[in-house]
């Protein structure tokens, strides 16, 4: 906002109104003032040398001077009142206008619409942030519609031109139907059913469709399950996880599910980030919101440049290694998503290269 002091509409209707009265009044004044004394001055010379007497006289001059008084007063807040209106119709109608053909243009698509604030009252000036404020927001969804559109078309291309190539491959009987085409057939198929899955649960708990079947859970429970549902990965990958639940937390009030696979998604990463010897530790703690889960690990760290944008839907730092893992980039954006959806948050830090990684989700305890 403006550091300039702001006007409202009912202040410039107040101000038209004062300067309405202040009009009649001075007209009033001045008529009163130069045509009273002339006309009484007529009307008593008519009584002293005229028929009538001087009361009759005195009566008509004062009728006849109040007469031509009101009627220049009236007359003068009339043009003063026609006036005024006119400049603040014409200020309103202005702005509205303008706001009305911008609200046309982004209807119609024309999300750069900007409007400028029109001199016409505070309220103007905060309907036209208002308006601007929608039509960026409308503007970042839209591009981002466009961007995951693209992204969705390039993820699902790479599995489905190798089940295509595979099938005609076997087809022509280039390829045999052996144990090993069978994986690669297999793999593929899995990556694009994770891959709707994932994006059904992103699309999902971000347009707030998402129904949670909430209920008071240990941290100590969920963290238990998430570090034995990935052991046996991390043991192949000769990666140590370990659980540090301390005592006496607050039960989380969560999705026992939801929270099931946010935290397997860390551990994911976690692990397929982590070489061999390594160590990946889940953590349960008190935090502002309630309790925080975090997953250290001391694997490959992510660099700073990349750190604000893993969370991004389709976000992979290193892409075609990060593919080749199979991995879509969407495992945080679900995260992210899930977490948020608990009206919690999730977070990142890393020391960089080579240093380990951190992410953290917070979750809304039963106090
Ligand atoms: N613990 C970690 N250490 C280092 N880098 C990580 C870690 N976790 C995530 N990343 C980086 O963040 C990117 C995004 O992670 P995300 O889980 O969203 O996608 P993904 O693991 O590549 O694919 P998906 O989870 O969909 O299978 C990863 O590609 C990886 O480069
Ligand atoms: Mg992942």
């Amino acid at each position: 906002m403006s550091g300039t002091r702001r006007t409202g509409i009912a202040a410039r209707l107040l101000v038209a109104m004062v300067v309405v009265l202040a009009s009649a009044t001075l007209v009033a004044w001045a008529v009163a003032s130069v045509v009273g004394p002339a006309l009484f001055h007529q009307h008593m010379t008519a009584a002293h040398h005229g028929p009538g007497t001087a009361v009759e006289h005195a009566e008509l001059a004062f009728s006849s001077a109040s007469t031509v008084t009101l009627a220049a007063a009236l007359g003068a807040a009339a043009v003063t009142a026609l006036l005024a209106s006119t400049v603040l119709a014409r200020r309103i109608g202005t702005s509205l206008g303008a706001l009305s053909a911008a609200a046309g243009q982004v209807a119609a698509g024309r999300f750069d619409i900007r409007l400028d604030r029109p001199a016409a009252g505070s309220e103007f000036d905060d309907l036209a942030d208002a308006f601007n404020a929608m039509a960026e927001r409308l503007r970042r969804d839209d591009e981002q519609r466009r961007r995951l559109m693209s992204d969705v078309a390039h993820e699902l291309r790479t599995p489905v031109a190798t089940i295509v190539a595979y099938v005609d491959a076997l087809e022509d009987g280039v390829q045999e139907l052996d144990p090993r085409t069978v994986d690669v057939l297999r793999a593929q198929a899995s990556r694009l059913t994770r891959l709707s899955t994932d994006l059904a649960a992103v699309a999902h708990a971000e347009g707030g469709g998402l129904v949670l079947d909430r209920r008071p859970v240990a941290a100590g429970d969920l963290v238990a399950a998430a570090v034995a549902g990935v052991q046996a990965r991390a043991a192949e990958n000769g990666v140590e996880v370990e659980a540090r639940v301390p005592a006496g937390l607050p039960p989380v009030v969560v999705d026992v599910d939801r929270v099931g696979q946010v935290l397997a998604n860390l551990l994911d990463n976690a692990v397929r980030h982590t070489a061999p010897r390594g160590r990946v530790v889940v953590t349960a703690e008190a935090a502002p919101l309630g309790v925080r889960l975090r997953v250290d690990d001391d694997g490959e760290g992510i660099a700073p440049e990349h750190v604000p944008h893993v969370f991004e839907r389709f976000y992979r730092v290193d892409t075609a290694r990060d593919r080749s893992h199979g991995g879509s980039g969407i495992g945080l954006a679900v995260v992210k998503a899930l977490t948020e959806a608990h009206g919690g948050r999730a977070g990142v830090s890393s020391d960089g290269p080579g240093r380990g990684a951190r992410f953290w989700v917070d979750l809304p305890a039963d106090r």
